[in-house]
């Protein structure tokens, strides 16, 4: 339970198992007035319990490379030649199919400087991985590569910090929004579903706005990223997210639909108590993976050697998942 005293001076409760919400004038008001029958869980073991049920993945971050033809200045991502073999891709391929993983989210580095990204695909594919996404940089994209993005309903996520090239080339290079657009183009001539994604930083977010009137006046789907493992000096400040809020609210956005847009890893450690409201799934329902087919709870954590959980390569790997489940649950 997370009580919480408003600026009006009402008495906010919140339960964090069932996410109800109650406010009244007291704080005995606020917290009897959340009713216990709407409860998901009643005890922290029964919400244990639960995990130790949950034998599938929502979702795969799969770093297929570090490489990348690109140097954003507040990347998080390592910048390097590892790459996965088409071999042990083979061997990753099938313990995805054990793992039950219902999407594969294809990243990195830059995912289009695999040599052999077609291979990567076609073996998820035949492994029954029916929902791959590809997060790319969007300069790089060839035709082979559209057909395949056609042929198996592959949704492309494409990063762009501007909406002119004199916006977009400080953290993305120079020369590099005309090329993006030519990628949007030919997207959009072929059906293959595709996003914008904006990263923002203290820098461009002055130019937030201009970014949204932008993707709304083509019609583009679009979101944003709020930069994070970065000094303060590159995180946007407060006021100027707020701004961005405001002019999303502005033009018709819902409270919901506003965070589903404006991306902040932050937003989930709502508090340190209360489980079920702080969890984003890592280690639980999604995983990543890296180029040497290392498991990491979470994208935030690939610097750290001592996130690993296993190496999906080896024999013990799905056991070793599970395990992790069990603890993720303890530590969040
Ligand atoms: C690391 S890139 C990898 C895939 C591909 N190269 C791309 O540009 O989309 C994935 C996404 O993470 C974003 N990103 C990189 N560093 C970040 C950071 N420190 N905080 C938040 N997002 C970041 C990128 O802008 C990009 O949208």
């Amino acid at each position: 339970m997370i009580l919480r005293k408003r600026t009006d001076g009402k008495y906010a409760a919140m339960d964090s198992f069932s996410r109800t919400y109650a406010v009244s004038d007291t704080e005995d008001g606020a917290m009897s007035s959340l009713s216990d029958n709407d409860r998901l869980f009643h005890s922290y073991d029964d919400y244990v319990d639960y995990i130790w049920s949950i034998n599938f993945f929502q979702e795969i971050y799969y770093n297929i490379t570090y490489r990348c033809n690109l140097s954003c200045p507040y990347c998080y991502a390592p910048n390097s030649h590892a790459y996965i073999s088409v071999e042990n891709n083979k061997i990753i391929a099938k313990k995805f199919l054990e793992l039950q993983v219902g999407s594969v989210v294809i990243t990195g580095g830059e995912p289009l400087c695999h040599p052999y990204l077609s291979d990567i695909i076609n073996e998820l594919i035949t492994n029954g991985i029916e929902n791959i996404s590809i997060l790319t940089n969007g300069t790089i994209v060839n035709d082979e590569l559209c057909d395949l993005m056609r042929k198996y309903s592959i949704e492309v996520q494409i990063s762009l910090d501007g909406y002119s090239e004199e916006t977009n080339a400080p953290t993305s290079g120079i020369g590099n929004f005309t090329k993006v657009m030519k990628t949007v183009t030919k997207l959009e001539s072929i059906g293959v579903k595709y996003s914008l994604v904006n990263t923002l930083t203290s820098e461009n977010i002055a130019f937030s706005r201009q970014f949204v009137d932008f993707c709304e006046g083509k019609g583009i789907d679009y979101a944003f990223f709020v930069v994070k493992k970065v000094g303060d000096k590159l995180r946007p400040d407060k006021e100027s997210l707020i701004g961005l809020y405001d002019y999303l609210t502005r033009i018709g956005y819902n409270v919901v639909d506003i965070f589903n847009c404006v991306k902040m890893s932050e937003q989930m450690m709502f508090d340190k108590v209360g489980f079920p409201i702080t969890h984003c799934g890592a280690g639980i329902t999604s995983l990543t993976i890296s180029p040497a087919g290392d498991a990491y709870p979470c994208l935030k954590m690939l610097d750290n050697p001592s996130s690993i959980i296993c190496n999906l390569l080896a024999e013990d790997a799905i056991q070793k998942i599970n395990e992790q489940r069990k603890i993720q649950s303890d530590i969040n």
